[in-house]
């Protein structure tokens, strides 16, 4: 088992890779704990869950909304929590992001913890103490910075993560290699076979690393003001791509990425042949490089996007593998490359 710690502005959050959920208990420090899921992770793995009160969610993005917020803080009331209550997550980055918002404002904040269930939750969406609901169309635009007490990342639980789902974590692992870890390009590029075949020991290796590395840009700036901004490599023309089509949010991010890789290289900040090698590996993992999408639309979704900054966009772009950087550019420059 490995132990990753952020120390956040709320407290230490300690992330447990390899850990089994069985042992969730020992890491709880509340006898009044209340367990969120969804219906779907509870149809697989409800006997491993501890015995408390569980709310099951509906599967999916639909549930980050307010009513379903709503539901949740009715039904803590209902059932008698209070300020020492401890908020369980046991699920997918849907499950960690409502339980997460839930808990930082029932009664002005109660600790909580998560078991995250797919490989998103485990590399990105459970790990770093943002937790978003979605609003009027708009992805994670009302939310709290609020550190989780532990993250366990049980990588038996990837078993039953349906072939899609596991590919779109896959996206944000390769991302993580490619803004921060040359070696882990180099391993993800090896270990290719296993990785799609999910061995065990592969996918614990690859979980720690992208731990380790989302954990260390998020120690350095929690709030998102300057180094956490290289976390959106690929997804500022992802989202966009998201927002104007049905694609996936791992296989928009992947597009994204060969976007801003070919920008950095239109820009003189990256290699050709480095470029080439990243588009390798993306289709390597079955990930698409193109979308047959209309560059307008998607342009004019991106503008739209709630990270914009006045007339600026901060791009996060490659000078090589493994090293990204910010660059505030200008529209009219992301207008002249995408055209
Ligand atoms: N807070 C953050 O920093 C952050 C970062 C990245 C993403 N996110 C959010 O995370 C969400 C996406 O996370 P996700 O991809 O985990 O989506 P998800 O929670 O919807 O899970 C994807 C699907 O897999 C199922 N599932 C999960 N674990 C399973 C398992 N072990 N076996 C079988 N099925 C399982 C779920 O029921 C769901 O149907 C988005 O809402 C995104 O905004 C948040
Ligand atoms: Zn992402």
């Amino acid at each position: 088992m490995e132990q990753i710690t952020i120390q956040g502005k709320n407290g230490l959050s300690t992330i447990l890779v390899g850990e089994s959920v069985a042992n969730v208990e020992n890491y709880i420090n509340s006898a009044s704990v209340f367990v969120i899921s969804d219906k779907n992770v509870a149809s697989f793995h409800k006997d491993q869950f501890p015995n408390y009160p569980v709310f099951l969610a509906d599967p999916g993005e639909k549930s980050k909304e307010f009513p379903v917020i709503a539901q949740i803080w009715q039904w803590l009331l209902e059932n008698g929590a209070d300020r020492n209550s401890f908020l369980l997550a046991i699920g997918g980055g849907v499950v960690c992001d409502i339980a997460g918002f839930v808990a930082a404002t029932f009664m002005r904040g109660i600790p909580f913890g998560f078991v995250a269930t797919s490989l998103l939750a485990q590399v990105d969406a459970s790990v770093g103490g943002k937790n978003g609901i979605n609003l009027y169309g708009y992805k994670n635009i009302v939310g709290t910075f609020t550190q989780p007490e532990f993250v366990i990342c049980d990588t038996e639980l990837l078993n039953t993560l349906p072939e899609d789902e596991y590919i779109n974590g896959l996206a944000e692992v390769l991302k993580h290699a490619l803004i921060k870890d040359h070696q882990k390009f180099l391993y993800l590029w090896e270990n290719k076979t296993a990785v799609l075949k999910r061995n065990r020991d592969v996918i614990d290796s690859l979980v720690t690393q992208s731990v380790k590395i989302k954990a260390a840009v998020v120690q350095a700036d929690e709030r998102e003001k300057g180094e956490r901004r290289l976390l959106n490599f690929g997804h500022t023309w992802g989202h966009a791509i998201e927002k104007v089509s049905k694609i996936p949010h791992g296989q928009a991010v992947s597009v994204g990425m060969v976007f801003a890789a070919n920008f950095s290289v239109s820009l003189g900040f990256l290699e050709t042949d480095q470029r080439d090698k990243i588009i390798k590996l993306l289709e390597a993992y079955g990930l698409p490089v193109v979308a047959n999408l209309d560059n307008n639309v998607v342009f004019d979704a991106m503008l739209k996007d709630k990270k914009r900054e006045n007339q600026f966009i901060h791009f996060v772009l490659l000078n090589n593998i493994g090293k990204a950087f910010v660059k505030e550019l200008g529209i009219e420059d992301i207008k002249k490359f995408a055209f």
